[in-house]
C-alpha cells in the first residue's frame, strides 16, 4: 500500500460498446514515485490510462486522481495531470521550443517571461535543452518521446501518465528515458505502461501486472522476483534434449556451446527438467514470465516490438 493514494482506483470495470470487457474489477493505488503498469498487448493498459486521463468515462467503479473523481470532476484532474499517449506525433515543422511555448500558452500561462522560464526548465528536465532550436522532424525517436514528456510536464502537473514510452527506442535512449523518469518521479506520481519488462527494472517503486483486464500483481519489483524463485532454472543439454525442454517449459534464453546448449527457462509448476539448477536471482523479465506461465499464459518471450507510425496521430494532450 502506498502512503497517500494520488491515484485511487476501486472496482473499475470497462466494457466497450460492442460488449468487450477490457477492464475487470481493477483495484489499484499509487502515491508519489514511478510506477509501472506491465502487461501483454491487449491487456487493457491504454484503456486504463485513458480513463485516468478523463478521456474515456469508465463503465463501472470509482477512479480518483488527486482526490477528484474522473466522471464528476474531469476538469480539476486535467489541470493536475499530464498525458503522453501511446501515439504521440508532435508538430513536425515547428521548433522544439515553439511547440512547448505554444502548449504552455494554451494551458493558460500568459505571462511571457515566466513561460520562457518554465519551457527552459522543462527542456532541461527531459534533457532536450541542447536541441531547443531544432525542428521536431529532425529529432531522434528518443528525443521525440522526451519531447512528449516535456509537453505533458509543461503545466507543472502532479501526475504524469505515459503510455508505452519506449516502443521503438534504441537501448541507449531507453536508459536515458528511464533516468529522466526516475528524476521526475522524486516529487510526482508517474505511471508508465509497457509490455517490455526490461524497460521497468529498478526505476519503479511498484509494478502492477495487468492481464486480460485484471490486475494479477501489485507490489515491488523485488517481490515479483522473490515469488519467481524456484520456477526459473538453468540447465545444459544436448540438441535432442533441448527439443523436449522447449515442449515442456518456457525457454527464456539459450547459448550454444560446443556440443551442448545452455538454457534458461521457466516452469509453470514446481517440476524442473532433470539436472536443472534453480536460478537464485532471476531477472525481472524471467520473473514476469514465471508469473504468467503459472497462469497458463505462454509465448511471452517474443516481446515483439512495433514501431511507432511516423505520422502518428496527435491526441489531445492535456
Ligand atoms: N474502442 C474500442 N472498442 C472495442 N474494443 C476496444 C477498443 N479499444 C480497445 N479495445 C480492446 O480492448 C482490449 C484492451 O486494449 P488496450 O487497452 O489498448 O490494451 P493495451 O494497451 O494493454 O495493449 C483489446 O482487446 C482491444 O482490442
Ligand atoms: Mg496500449
Amino acid at each position: 500500500m502506498t502512503e497517500e493514494a494520488i491515484i485511487d482506483i476501486r472496482h473499475l470495470s470497462h466494457t466497450f460498446k460492442g460488449g468487450f470487457k477490457a477492464l475487470d474489477d481493477v483495484n489499484l493505488n499509487f502515491g508519489v514515485g514511478v510506477f509501472g503498469l506491465l502487461g501483454p498487448n491487449g491487456a487493457g493498459k491504454s484503456t486504463l490510462m485513458r480513463i485516468l486521463c478523463t478521456l474515456l468515462p469508465p463503465s463501472f467503479g470509482e477512479v480518483r486522481v488527486c482526490g477528484h473523481d474522473v466522471t464528476k470532476d474531469p476538469m480539476a484532474i486535467r489541470s493536475q495531470l499530464g498525458y503522453l499517449p501511446q501515439e504521440f506525433g508532435a508538430w513536425r515543422s515547428h521548433r522544439v521550443e515553439e511547440v512547448l511555448d505554444t502548449l504552455a500558452q494554451l494551458s493558460g500561462m500568459l505571462d511571457k517571461p515566466s513561460r520562457r522560464e518554465q519551457v527552459t526548465r522543462v527542456l532541461e528536465d527531459v534533457g532536450l535543452a541542447d536541441v531547443a532550436d531544432r525542428k521536431v522532424k529532425k529529432l531522434s525517436g528518443g528525443m521525440l518521446r522526451r519531447l512528449g514528456v516535456a509537453q505533458a510536464l509543461i503545466h507543472g502537473p502532479k501526475v504524469i501518465v505515459v503510455d508505452e514510452p519506449t516502443v521503438g527506442l534504441d537501448p541507449e535512449e531507453r536508459i536515458r528515458f528511464r533516468n529522466v523518469m526516475t528524476s521526475l518521479g522524486r516529487d510526482r506520481t508517474i505511471l508508465l505502461s509497457t509490455h517490455i519488462v526490461a524497460d521497468l527494472g529498478g526505476a519503479c517503486k511498484e509494478i502492477a501486472l495487468l492481464d486480460g483486464g485484471q490486475i494479477i500483481y501489485q507490489g515491488t519489483p523485488s517481490g515479483l522476483v522473490s515469488a519467481a524463485v524456484g520456477h526459473v532454472f538453468q540447465v545444459s543439454v544436448s540438441e535432442m534434449e533441448f527439443a523436449n525442454i522447449e515442449n515442456d517449459y518456457e525457454v527464456v534464453s539459450t547459448s550454444v556451446g560446443s556440443g551442448s546448449i545452455a538454457v534458461r527457462g521457466v516452469s509453470h509448476t514446481d517440476q524442473l527438467p532433470d539436472g536443472a539448477e534453480i536460478v537464485q536471482e532471476p531477472s525481472l523479465e524471467e520473473s514476469y514470465m514465471a508469473f504468467m506461465a503459472a497462469r497458463g499464459r505462454s509465448g511471452l518471450a517474443s516481446q515483439a516490438e512495433e514501431h511507432i507510425e511516423d505520422n502518428a496521430v496527435n491526441e489531445a494532450s492535456q
